[in-house]
């Protein structure tokens, strides 16, 4: 895979964070995360998906952070969890802070697990998906299990999958399908306790009138949560409700709590409820309001930094999210 880094230059020096797509070098998103925008650019050699991350002070925390990043891309495959290809460049944007660009193989959208629960696909085949990641996740805790000192951590979400050779015109999940996992640009595992990724870094996309409140009262649960194999199955299955198929729930909670006492007992998961599910997701500052209350902090947030100081903002938001 190869790095356009003219190109990536250019387009840095004309970003338009308001209107992504009509900067000067045009690029086309792929997908949001709640963090981040994917995008490639339209004129390309090759189909390279790109994430920006203008999170760094320095040039020390950049090189930390890309050793984590291939260290974690080494970590994954080793347990099984295959990665498509990947590579990042950094550079200087204009106010002397720096820009990591993480890149990867583009993956064809329509093959990834948020759009392929949308097509014409039997509730079964969607079981079948939620299974084997269910099935490539354990090898990560099985692995925390048997290691002295390093912890990983991965975000499940259905959206961070891609099903390999998926015919979106002829769609078929069976257990024999291979899996691609594309959430790798924020590196999750310890080192004798330490993180890999300074903490600090995922807030740094946080309003800056907020983020001592989020530091002080949810980076550790927020963190936390990703190595924890019982927390990260909840916010799987919770977030159908976000794909409005909240219908599918309560046979998502059997089928996991079933895969927990056959395929992985010792790891000694304790049984899902429907309950935690719905409260995680639906109760009082539960996921769906702490992503509505971050997105429009943030919203504002550009607007004072914009309208009123006449500053740049330096993140895409995503637009309205349906939840
Ligand atoms: N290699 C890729 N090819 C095509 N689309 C991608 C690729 N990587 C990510 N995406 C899209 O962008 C979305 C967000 O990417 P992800 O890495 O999961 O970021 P986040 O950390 O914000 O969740 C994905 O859900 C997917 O739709
Ligand atoms: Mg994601």
């Amino acid at each position: 895979m190869k790095i356009d880094i003219n190109q990536i230059r250019d387009f840095e020096h004309s970003i338009n964070t308001l209107y992504p797509e009509r900067g000067e070098v045009p690029i086309q998103i792929l997908g949001y995360g709640e963090i981040s925008l994917v995008f490639e650019f339209v004129h390309s050699s090759e189909p390279i998906a790109y994430k920006r991350l203008p999170i760094f002070d320095t040039e020390e925390q950049v090189t930390r952070h890309i050793k984590a990043y291939d260290l974690y891309h080494k970590i994954l495959t080793k347990n099984g969890i295959n990665v498509p290809l990947e590579d990042s460049c950094w550079l200087k944007s204009e106010d002397d802070s720096i820009v990591l660009y993480c890149a990867q193989k583009k993956i064809d959208p329509q093959s990834i697990g948020n759009a392929i629960i949308h097509h014409q696909i039997s509730q079964e085949e969607i079981f079948t998906l939620i299974k084997v990641i269910m099935r490539r996740l354990s090898k990560i805790w099985l692995y925390n299990q048997r290691s002295r000192n390093i912890q990983v951590g991965i975000d499940g979400q259905i959206s961070n999958w891609a099903v390999v050779g998926y015919d979106p015109a002829n769609p078929r999940i069976s257990e024999a399908i291979e899996l691609l996992y594309l959430d790798t640009s924020t590196p999750l595992f310890r080192i004798n306790s330490i993180d890999a990724m300074e903490p600090v870094l995922f807030l740094k996309s946080a309003p800056s009138f907020l983020r001592w409140l989020l530091e002080a009262l949810f980076l550790e649960e927020v963190v936390g949560r990703y190595y924890d194999f019982r927390l990260v199955t909840i916010d799987i299955i919770a977030n159908f409700y976000k794909e409005q198929k909240a219908e599918l729930i309560p046979q998502l909670i059997k089928l996991v709590n079933d895969f927990f006492s056959d395929e992985v007992p010792e790891l000694e998961i304790v049984p899902l409820s429907f309950k935690e599910v719905d409260a995680y997701y639906n109760g009082f500052l539960g996921d769906r309001q702490i992503w509505v209350i971050f997105q429009a902090a943030r919203r504002m947030d550009r607007y004072l930094q914009t309208r009123m100081l006449g500053r740049k903002y330096n993140f895409y938001l995503p637009g309205k999210i349906k939840r």
